[in-house]
């Protein structure tokens, strides 16, 4: 389904795991009154993802789905999805892999923040990858979301320089502060679309 913002914001739900930063950085630009978007809730599969506070600072509805049957949480989500009119999933550290039966019955789109420069390290510890293969250049990738993992078409990419001295935590962090800018101007360049 294409995204189209009329006059209404589209409504928008985020997915999460841990730490919650690029929600954080989504919730602010949603606010912006220019902004086609309006975070309506915040799904969790981790009752002790640190982003669920933002539900409470923001007055935002926040879930949390226990992933241990699959098949069926995924049924529940999408009925929220549905029953709440979210035309837009923004993944942001979301650490389940979500079925190929959900993104087909998801009425709208999908998008992940990926720390890498995709195709280049797709999955975990992308990094500590980076570092180890001496690259000169890391990042992130906002892509659609496909059943294949981190493989969906790229929206858009920002470079960061990886310096002799950066670690894994280092250069996660640089790399985090790019990602609250890009995911924005992602939203911003699918609607242009
Ligand atoms: C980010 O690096 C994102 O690219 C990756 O997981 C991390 C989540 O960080 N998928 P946060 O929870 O948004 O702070």
């Amino acid at each position: 389904m294409a995204l189209s913002t009329g006059t209404k914001k589209i409504n928008t739900a985020v997915f999460i795991s841990g730490t919650g930063s690029n929600l954080k950085s989504l919730i602010k630009f949603s606010n912006l009154k220019k902004s086609p978007i309006s975070i309506k809730m915040i799904i969790s599969n981790n009752p002790k993802s640190k982003g669920l506070a933002f539900g409470k600072i923001y007055k935002i509805r926040k879930k949390i789905f226990n992933f241990s049957n699959q098949a069926k949480t995924e049924k529940e989500i999408l009925k929220l999805l549905k029953k709440k009119k979210i035309n837009l999933i923004c993944l942001a550290g979301f650490m389940r892999i979500l079925s190929k039966n959900f993104i087909q019955n998801f009425n709208g789109q999908i998008l992940n923040i990926h720390p890498s420069l995709l195709p280049k390290y797709k999955g975990l510890n992308t990094h500590d990858r980076a570092i180890k293969n001496k690259d000169r250049y890391s990042g992130c990738t906002v892509h659609f979301v496909t059943a294949k993992l981190d493989s969906g078409k790229i929206i858009i990419q920002k470079k960061v320089k990886i310096n002799k001295k950066d670690t894994p935590r280092t250069l996660a962090n640089k790399v985090l502060a790019e990602e609250h800018k890009l995911y924005p101007e992602a939203i911003l360049k699918i609607i242009n679309l």
